[in-house]
C-alpha cells in the first residue's frame, strides 16, 4: 500500500516537474504569469484561440460578456464606426494585457467598449478574421488601443489557417507572444 502511495507520488512529482520544464512559462527564465488574456467572441474561433494559447501560456482566460444578438443585427450594427455596447468583463490585474477578438466589417462593439474602458503599458491584440480588409481593421483598432495604452501590437489570424494548422498558429503566435513581453 505505503509502495502503491509513494510511487504514485513519484509519478505526480515527476509530472509536475516536466510540464514546469517544456512550458513556455520557463523560456529564458521569463515569467509570463503577470499577463492578462481577453478574448470576446462570437462564433467560437477567438474563443478557441484564447483557451488554447491561455493552456501554452498558463494563463486563465478572461471573457469579454454582452448582449445575445442574432447575426443580421451584429451584422448592421458592425457597419457603425465606434459604436460601444454594454459589455461585462473582469477588470485586469496586471498593467500587460492580450486581446484576442474577431474582424467585424468596420467595428466590433464589445471590443470597441472594452478597449476604451482599459489602460496597459504593453497591449498585444490578436485579430481573427475570415480572409478581407483586415489590416485596416487592425490599424484602426490599434489606434483605438494607443489612446489608454502605452504600447501596442497587432497580429492577425485567419480563421481558415488556425482551422487548417492550428499547432503551426499556436507556435508562431506564442514564440511572437515571448518577443513582445519578454521585457518587464
Ligand atoms: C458580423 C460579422 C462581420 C464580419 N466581418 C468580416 C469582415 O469584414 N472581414 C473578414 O475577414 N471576416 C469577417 N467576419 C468573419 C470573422 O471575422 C471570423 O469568422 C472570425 O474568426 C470569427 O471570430 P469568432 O468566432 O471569435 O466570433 C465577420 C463575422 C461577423 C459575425
Amino acid at each position: 500500500m505505503q509502495g502503491r502511495f509513494t510511487k504514485s507520488i513519484q509519478a505526480e512529482i515527476i509530472n509536475s516537474l516536466e510540464s514546469f520544464n517544456s512550458g513556455p512559462t520557463q523560456w529564458a527564465g521569463v515569467n509570463f504569469l503577470d499577463l492578462d488574456l481577453y478574448y470576446f467572441s462570437y462564433t467560437g474561433i477567438s474563443e478557441t484561440l484564447a483557451k488554447d494559447l491561455a493552456k501554452r501560456l498558463k494563463l486563465t482566460p478572461k471573457a469579454l460578456k454582452t448582449y445575445s444578438l442574432p447575426y443580421p443585427l451584429w451584422l448592421f450594427l458592425s457597419f457603425i464606426p465606434s459604436l460601444k455596447i454594454k459589455t461585462f468583463f473582469e477588470r485586469p490585474s496586471f498593467k500587460r494585457g492580450i486581446f484576442i477578438f474577431p474582424k467585424w466589417t468596420f467595428n466590433c462593439p464589445p471590443a470597441t467598449t472594452f478597449l476604451t474602458e482599459v489602460s496597459f503599458e504593453k497591449l498585444l491584440l490578436i485579430i481573427t478574421y475570415g480572409g478581407f480588409k483586415e489590416k485596416s481593421y487592425g490599424k484602426y483598432y490599434q489606434k483605438l488601443g494607443f489612446k489608454n495604452s502605452k504600447e501596442v501590437t497587432v497580429l492577425y489570424v485567419r480563421r481558415k489557417d488556425f482551422l487548417q494548422n492550428k499547432e503551426k498558429i499556436l507556435e508562431n503566435l506564442v514564440s511572437e507572444i515571448f518577443k513582445i513581453f519578454k521585457d518587464p
